[in-house]
């Protein structure tokens, strides 16, 4: 549903005679229809600080509570950015505690499933930091639990609100690059320091990284039939802040290749061992980190996809490739959850997609049985394509 319908819909079956009062009467209606969506945020570690100085620019989203079982951590978050919300040292305290619609999970990775399940049991919608399960199993299942409880779930990232995102897209639909053949997607950096789950099993550099090429790159060219992969550890040991050394469990290196429809192949590498100067504050990045071939065209995006610069479009024999898409639109890797938020305040349905967002949480559970089997891995999941 979109607001210019809703609105249409509001006319036709408005009967008020006086102009003044249909004025008002929409006024009024706009305010319905935009609700203040409350928000309860638990896990208030490093990502906190980007969402919660993002969801406060929005006038749609109000922060009443926040959770995390280091309490002083969410007491911290409170006094920081002066929310003036309650603070809960756990998930059950905070269910009991300040009503509110939109649950956004920041833990550890491997929290996510367990804790998403319990907000979703409790009547609430959910964003979930990635992954939003363990397991595609464990993700499937909580979508079905959504459906069956009338609430909604959503998984990070952003990825495909970007407009370099929707260029690309729109540019493949046309058909400007032809026949798709190949394409490529690489992210990296070495590897956080302030949290060992990281590193821990279910953690590692696909959940953490590689997921943003696996959802721009089956955004763009649609779901993956089958998956092969190489995973390995190369830093069997971490220094991690507080703690000190810790035991690596889970791959810190990774190749995937994709098979999409059409014979169309796609290769993802990500890690913890990059050297990249702009791996974590991509703000000055000039890679091309995605690469689209076909054989009429090609198309690189400069920067990451979590924080695109541009995208240079080549499909002329006489003509030098062009710059396209310099401008963000304000787009921040950040902004899921204030676009939900936004989606639910205005009954409208966000481009993100939990089905995708499945899809690529089936990909990196197929990664690691490809990788630990030397097979290669047949997805069973899908998502509505394309994406714009
Ligand atoms: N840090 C980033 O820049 C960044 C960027 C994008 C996405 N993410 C994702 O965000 C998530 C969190 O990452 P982070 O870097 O903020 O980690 P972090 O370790 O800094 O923060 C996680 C917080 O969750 C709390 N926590 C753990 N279990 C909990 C529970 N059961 N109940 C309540 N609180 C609990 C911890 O005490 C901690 O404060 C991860 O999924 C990560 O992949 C992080």
């Amino acid at each position: 549903m979109n607001d210019a319908l809703t609105r249409a819909a509001f006319l036709q079956k408005t009967s008020l005679a006086s102009a003044a009062l249909l004025l008002s009467s929409l006024e009024l209606f706009a305010a319905a229809e935009e609700k203040i969506i409350k928000v309860a945020i638990i896990g208030c570690g490093s990502v906190s600080n980007r969402y919660i100085v993002h969801l406060q620019s929005s006038p749609l989203v109000k922060i009443v509570s926040l959770c995390d079982i280091k309490i002083e951590r969410a007491e911290a978050q409170n006094k920081k950015y002066n929310i003036g919300a309650n603070t809960y040292n756990h998930i059950d305290a905070l269910l009991k505690g300040n009503a509110f619609d939109l649950m956004l999970t920041l833990t550890d990775m491997q929290m996510h499933g367990a804790l998403n399940k319990i907000a979703l049991g409790a009547g609430k919608n959910v964003w979930s930091e990635k992954p939003l399960a363990n397991t595609y199993a464990e993700g499937k299942a909580l979508v079905d639990y959504a459906k069956l409880k009338g609430v909604r779930i959503w998984g990070a990232p952003a990825v495909v609100t970007s407009p370099q995102f929707e260029f690309m897209s729109k540019t493949i639909q046309q058909g400007k690059l032809g026949k798709l053949a190949s394409a490529h997607g690489q992210y990296g950096h070495t590897g956080p320091t302030w949290s060992s789950f990281f590193y821990e099993p279910l953690g590692g550099s696909m959940p953490d990284l590689g997921v943003y090429n696996m959802a721009t790159l089956t955004g763009l060219l649609g779901p993956a039939k089958s998956v092969m992969a190489m995973t390995s550890i190369v830093n069997k040991e971490r220094e991690i802040d507080e703690k000190g050394i810790v035991q690596v469990k889970e791959e810190d290196n990774a190749h995937i290749l994709l098979e999409h429809d059409n014979g169309v192949i796609s290769h993802i590498m990500c890690g913890f061992n990059y050297f990249d100067p702009f791996g974590h504050e991509a703000k000055n990045q000039t890679l091309h980190s995605i690469q689209i071939f076909g054989d009429k065209g090609n198309m690189r995006l400069i920067g990451y996809d979590w924080e695109p610069k541009s995208v240079i479009l080549d499909n002329s024999w006489t003509e030098p490739p062009q710059i396209h898409q310099t401008d963000d639109g304000g787009y921040q890797w950040q902004e899921g959850a204030t676009r939900i938020a936004g989606a639910l305040s205005k009954n409208i349905e966000p481009r993100i997609n939990v089905l995708h967002s499945l899809h690529v949480l089936e990909i990196i559970e197929a990664a690691r049985k490809s990788s630990k089997e030397g097979l290669k891995v047949k997805l069973v999941s899908s998502f509505p394509f394309p994406m714009v």
